[in-house]
């Protein structure tokens, strides 16, 4: 026998809605993506695609096929006809009784919503501010899971302080990424930023970042640096699907770039243009 309560009521467990059994209700057991496109065309949707595929197969969901879900978000992304969108989408290993461990029969629940991006010219030309908070995540945040407890702390602490992106800094003292970002550091000519591992999201927008500069005859530096020493770079920046480069005029309260956007990353902004065009 089993009864169910849905906020002050009672709800006969036939009746239950079953999106109240997903796994990733429960357990975060699933993983997602986040794409946009530019101007009616979708950006680095293999990239994305790929990256879901490790996602999936980091976590043991099997049996979901990507060239079908490539499909589904071609399809969505045709029918919604937004130019500028953001398409999420989901994966959860499925629905049924709240055991930790689970069984291979179970049907992998997709789900999708595509929405009209906000215009981020504004944030390019003026910048924002950024504070740092402790990264509390887990040993694999190179996966794409929808277990997103630290970052959403990470992220409200941030808001809370007027500031548009939380900096994580793990135990050891050094900045992995924003908390929905990947973070840059720009000294000299170099570009700095955290080199890929389990410690960080392989970012899709990273990998064309690290083109512009190479197209900008930047030097690229893969190395992970402090809130000290990245208060002291002559530019910080942002980057993320949904924005692409984003320039930091304040880190944690301290003026950084002469509390404008830098050169060079005005410059990344242009060259990541060519590569939406
Ligand atoms: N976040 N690092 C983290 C922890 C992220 O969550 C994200 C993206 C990035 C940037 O990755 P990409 O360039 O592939 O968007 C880095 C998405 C947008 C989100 O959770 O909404």
């Amino acid at each position: 026998m089993q009864i169910a309560m849905v906020q002050d009521k009672f709800v006969p467990v036939e009746q239950l809605d079953a999106a109240y059994f997903d796994r990733g209700l429960y357990f975060g057991d699933g993983v997602y993506e986040v794409i946009r496109s530019y101007n009616g065309r979708i950006f680095a949707l293999d990239e994305h695609i790929e990256r879901f595929a490790h996602s999936l197969a980091a976590i043991e969901i099997i049996g979901v096929d990507v060239k079908e879900i490539r499909r589904r978000v071609q399809k969505a992304f045709d029918k919604a006809g937004i130019a500028n969108a953001k398409i999420y989408f989901h994966v959860t290993r499925g629905c049924g009784p709240r055991n930790h461990s689970w069984d291979n029969s179970l049907k992998p629940n997709f789900f999708l919503i595509i929405s009209e991006l906000e215009d981020a010219s504004e944030l390019k030309t003026k910048g924002v501010a950024v504070s740092v908070y402790p990264d509390m995540r887990w040993k694999r945040c190179d996966i794409k899971s929808l277990n997103l407890l630290p970052n959403v702390l990470a992220h409200q602490d941030a808001s809370k302080k007027g500031c548009f992106e939380a900096i994580l800094v793990n135990d050891a003292g050094f900045i992995t990424e924003g908390s929905s970002s990947a973070f840059f550091q720009i000294f000299g000519r170099a570009l700095h930023t955290t080199p890929l591992s389990n410690n960080i999201l392989p970012s899709v927008t990273r990998k064309f970042v690290l083109k512009a500069a190479l197209n900008a005859r930047l030097e690229l530096v893969e190395k992970s640096i402090t809130p000290n020493q990245a208060q002291t770079a002559d530019e910080l920046f942002l980057a993320v699907t949904t924005k692409d480069i984003i320039p930091v005029i304040k880190f944690d309260s301290r003026t950084v770039s002469g509390g404008k956007p830098g050169k060079y990353t005005k410059q990344l902004i242009e060259e990541f243009r060519l590569f939406t065009a």
